[in-house]
């Protein structure tokens, strides 16, 4: 393990790391389980990504926890899923108050169970001056959602005079996602062995470099990370330059 954190360049870690935690029914499956068994063990590999991305200086972690496709599952899964976030959030606060974690949320927040609203906004408000790192909860989160609403919101400005049509560029739209007070994407990381996006941060994730593991998301530990990491830094991230040009850049 040490071997694993000596090769990482820690003036090189992801400013903002995104993770799909996917894989926890077929973790419960596997033990013989009900896939709810899975979502409730996910919490260790929650603070293992935290804590990890954490101290090695990420500034911004985004962990997509439930997409607007998954209100399609069957209800007592939405329901526990609802459940378990609530009581996550009440567990986990004094540990983010601890680590200095400042907690975000993205995705229609509106569309939660109350319960739910009213616990996550006690905690982003209860956190909101913590300075660590940005940990980001991705609820009832689409990214085409997203693009819609954001879409409606400028119109609504051309219509009213409140926003020039020539104006509108890329800040603009930025500014009117959910994820206006973040920083673009760098690193995505997929557990579970699929290898898709699922509607996640398609505007955020435009040059994000992309890493997929076989590993299920119960079993997410900081090693994993590291993996993907020391992977993450043997990249060339180019953006339509050169390999000359970046090599001269540095
Ligand atoms: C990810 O695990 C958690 C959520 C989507 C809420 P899954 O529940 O998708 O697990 P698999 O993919 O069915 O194994
Ligand atoms: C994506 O996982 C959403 C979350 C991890 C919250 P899914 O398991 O819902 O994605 P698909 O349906 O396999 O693409
Ligand atoms: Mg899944």
């Amino acid at each position: 393990m040490d071997e694993k954190l000596q090769s990482i360049n820690l003036q090189k870690v992801p400013n903002h790391i995104a993770i799909i935690m996917d894989g926890n029914g077929r973790w419960a499956k596997s033990k013989g389980m009900q896939r709810v068994f899975g979502h409730k063990n996910a919490l260790t590999a929650i603070r293992a990504a935290a804590d990890t991305s954490s101290e090695l200086g990420v500034k911004f972690l985004t962990l997509y926890a439930f997409s607007t496709e998954n209100w399609n599952r069957p209800k007592f899964e939405v329901d526990a899923l609802m459940t378990l976030l609530v009581k996550t959030l009440k567990k986990e606060l004094p540990e983010f108050q601890n680590k200095n974690v400042k907690v975000n949320a993205i995705g229609a927040i509106e569309q939660l169970p109350k319960k739910a609203q009213k616990t996550l906004t006690e905690v982003i408000e209860a956190t909101k001056n913590n300075t660590k790192i940005t940990l980001t909860f991705a609820l009832s989160y689409g990214a085409r959602e997203e693009i819609v609403n954001a879409i409606k919101n400028i119109s609504k400005k051309v219509v009213n005079n409140k926003l020039d049509i020539e104006k509108i560029d890329e800040k603009i739209i930025n500014n009117h996602l959910y994820t206006f007070n973040l920083p673009d994407v760098d690193f995505m990381i997929r557990t579970s062995g699929e290898q898709r996006i699922s509607n996640f941060l398609l505007w955020q994730m435009a040059y994000a470099e992309l890493y997929f593991t076989d590993v299920l998301w119960p079993d997410f530990r900081k090693e994993h990370l590291f993996d993907a990491i020391i992977d993450y830094q043997n990249r060339e991230r180019r953006f339509g330059k050169t390999s000359e040009q970046i090599e001269t850049d540095e």
